[in-house]
């Protein structure tokens, strides 16, 4: 059975996560993790200053099972099955060490080696006390604390696998970290986090998946609550700034472990730890959402009780989660909506902003839908169209073959193309151009509002305020009436 239990599908982070789980569950504010590489003898151990365990605690936690998963739990608990640290720990490796003392306690330690099992499979559960010969100095951080536990997982057999090296371990390390810190980013992060990690010494750094306080990011919801009969459930959706409003180094930090495209969608979270950050969660309207590019600046926060654990369907990894029926309705409206605005700002490249007063802005395309399918057309009534057209004379009918020529020619699968290949959308709206090329055509349109037109200064001024894509050069139209340049 033990042997049948490696085989959960944990990753070394989700092990890891697991175990991080207990110590914050029992009450610990440091946790040191530490990878010691010494090829198939590599070691790995968590070491908490919770409130560690006497005897009989450390024996029911090291037996599989001891705690029924139907019991009521601490609300601040993040244990579920009673089986965590053993098949967690079992995922990774084949010798598992247990030594926990409680405040003026005494030590105690418990091991559960596999191969010893393996070797007298007649003698039952050979659950032995202290640590292997040879191991007892790899306990001696605990003795230097008052309280706390230390697990150390030895015979670290699917870890260290044939052709495993320093640096796929030194790998493995930055992996984790990485997943660390977003994992428990809520209880990292703030004025005053509940919890410090480390890993090789090294403070762990929250990751915050929402860019929480980012002056750029152009919206997020009100939190919304929906009560079930499981408890409360909270959910706040958040669109995150276009890259063109980050620096290169912010916007590679916020990409995330996983990178933009991945960690779009839901961040499950059970007790402020994240359960799961894996796409929409099937939702979807007629088929499931997948994460696409267009939606990748959308992230939603979502808060569930530990009493949810069997409405939610939360996995012995704590690595999977399904919303309830119930629920899922008024998940796909908030997500709809999120993705919705997200989109937006995608393809708006941030840049998408109401002319002064909500006029509508005066696009220069317009996306024709009819039952053949979608055509895309040029505004007339765009001014810069207008202006052309009106003054054309005899080369009108020259000047509307050519419009219908870039009309029936916008290389629509060049750009699609290009759009997944470079994961950005192609530059729009003068971004990127030299302020010079604004303002020569800026001032070709206003010489012909001005000159040909007849329109006043404050009229021309309104009109280009409201007509694509200088709604965003507000201070170029202001500089060109006023003979600023
Ligand atoms: N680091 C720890 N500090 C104190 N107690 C612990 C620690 N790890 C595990 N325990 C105890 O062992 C029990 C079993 O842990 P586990 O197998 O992970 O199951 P669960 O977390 O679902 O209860 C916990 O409920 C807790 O009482
Ligand atoms: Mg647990």
């Amino acid at each position: 059975m033990m042997e049948a239990l490696r085989g959960l599908g944990y990753s070394t982070m989700a092990a890891l996560a697991d175990i991080v789980d207990n110590s914050v569950s029992a009450g610990a504010y440091e946790v040191r993790i530490d990878f010691l590489w010494a090829g198939t003898a590599s070691r790995i151990s968590i070491l908490d200053d919770g409130r560690g365990m006497d005897d009989t605690e450390l024996e029911s936690a090291m037996t599989l099972g001891d705690k029924s998963a139907l019991a009521d739990r601490a609300a601040d608990d993040l244990g579920r099955f009673g089986m965590g640290l053993k098949t967690a720990s079992f995922s990774q490796c084949r010798r598992l060490t247990v030594a926990s003392f409680r405040e003026r306690g005494t030590l105690c330690c418990r091991r559960w080696d596999l191969d010893a099992i393996a070797a007298r499979p007649n003698e039952g559960w050979l659950l032995f006390e202290g640590p292997a010969a040879g191991s007892e100095s790899f306990l001696a951080p605990l003795s230097g604390q008052g309280k706390g536990t230390l697990v150390l997982w030895e015979v670290l057999d699917r870890v260290v696998t044939d052709g495993f090296t320093i640096d796929d371990f030194a790998d493995l390390i930055d992996g984790v970290e990485a997943r660390l810190a977003m994992v428990f980013h809520r209880m990292l992060q703030g004025p005053h986090p509940s919890l410090s990690l480390l890993v090789n010494g090294r403070p762990v750094e929250p990751w915050d998946p929402f860019m929480s306080g980012h002056a750029a990011k152009p919206w997020e919801s009100p939190v919304a609550t929906q009560v079930t009969a499981s408890g409360l459930v909270a959910v706040a959706c958040h669109v995150l700034p276009h890259r063109d409003l980050l620096t290169p180094d912010e916007y590679d930090k916020a990409g995330g472990p996983e990178g933009w495209t991945a960690q779009q969608g839901f961040y499950v979270y059970r007790n402020r730890r994240l359960l799961l950050a894996d796409g929409w969660l099937g939702l979807g309207q007629g088929r499931a959402w997948h994460r696409e590019e267009a939606h990748r600046l959308a992230r939603v926060r979502l808060d569930i009780p530990n009493t949810a654990d069997a409405d939610w369907k939360i996995d012995i990894r704590k690595s999977t989660a399904h919303p309830p029926v119930s629920l899922r309705p008024w998940l796909t409206r908030l997500a709809e909506d999120t993705r919705d605005r997200a989109r937006r700002v995608f393809a708006y490249r941030g840049s998408l902003r109401p002319s002064p007063g909500g006029v509508p802005v005066e696009q220069a395309w317009r996306a024709e839908h009819s039952r053949s399918g979608m055509r895309y057309r040029i505004d007339g009534k765009h001014p810069a169209v207008a202006a052309v057209l009106e003054a054309a004379g005899p080369l009108l009918p020259l000047v509307r073959s050519m419009l219908r020529v870039v009309e029936e020619t916008v290389p629509m699968q060049r750009m699609w193309l290009d759009t997944a290949e470079n994961r950005e959308t192609p530059r729009t709206g003068f971004s990127g151009e030299p302020t010079a090329d604004v303002v020569e055509v800026l001032r070709a349109l206003y010489n012909d509002m001005v000159g040909r037109r007849g329109m006043s200064v404050e009229s021309a001024k309104a009109l280009l305020m409201r007509t694509e894509p200088f709604q965003n050069y507000l201070d170029l139209i202001e500089a060109i009436s006023s003979g600023g340049v």
